[in-house]
């Protein structure tokens, strides 16, 4: 089985749609491997969105992903789950991203767009040992 990483941002734990969010991703077939409502700290985060460290936006980036609790997620599926949960997110930006997709039918900001998904198998590996260390 093949395993991605997913965030429930903040926004969407506050909206009270993690539940909805979760639904979608498991109504197409994927199964919950770890799940822990937790606030991710600074550090974490900084290294998580590493890539964007020289960006206009990392600040803001950082401060929302970080303001309260996050359903990080463990996902497994049979095969390119990373790819399964990109399709199902939408655009980064919900303004583009399609209707029946997460971001498309339940948002409207960029920053408070919903939901993370590792964006390449390499990506799901590091994040998975970043926000799960003990998970084999
Ligand atoms: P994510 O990493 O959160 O799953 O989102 P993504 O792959 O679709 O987008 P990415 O390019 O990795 O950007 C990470 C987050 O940064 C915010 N962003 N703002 N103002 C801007 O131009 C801008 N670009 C990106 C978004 O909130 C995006 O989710
Ligand atoms: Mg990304």
């Amino acid at each position: 089985m093949d395993r991605t990483f997913v965030i429930v941002k903040p926004d969407g734990v506050e909206r009270r749609l993690s539940g909805e969010i979760l639904s979608r991703l498991e109504r197409k077939g994927l199964s919950v491997v770890a799940a822990e409502l937790r606030t991710i700290s600074r550090e974490t985060a900084e290294v998580h969105y590493g890539e964007h460290a020289d960006k206009p936006f990392f600040g803001d980036l950082v401060s929302f992903i970080t303001r309260s609790p996050s359903l990080l997620l463990v996902l497994e599926g049979p095969t390119e789950t990373f790819k399964v949960v990109r399709t199902l997110m939408g655009a980064t930006n919900p303004v583009d991203a399609a209707p029946g997709t997460i971001r498309g039918d339940l948002g409207i900001e960029m920053t408070e767009n919903l939901i993370h998904g590792s964006d390449s198998p390499e990506a799901a590996k590091r994040e998975i040992s970043l926000f799960f260390p003990g998970l084999s």
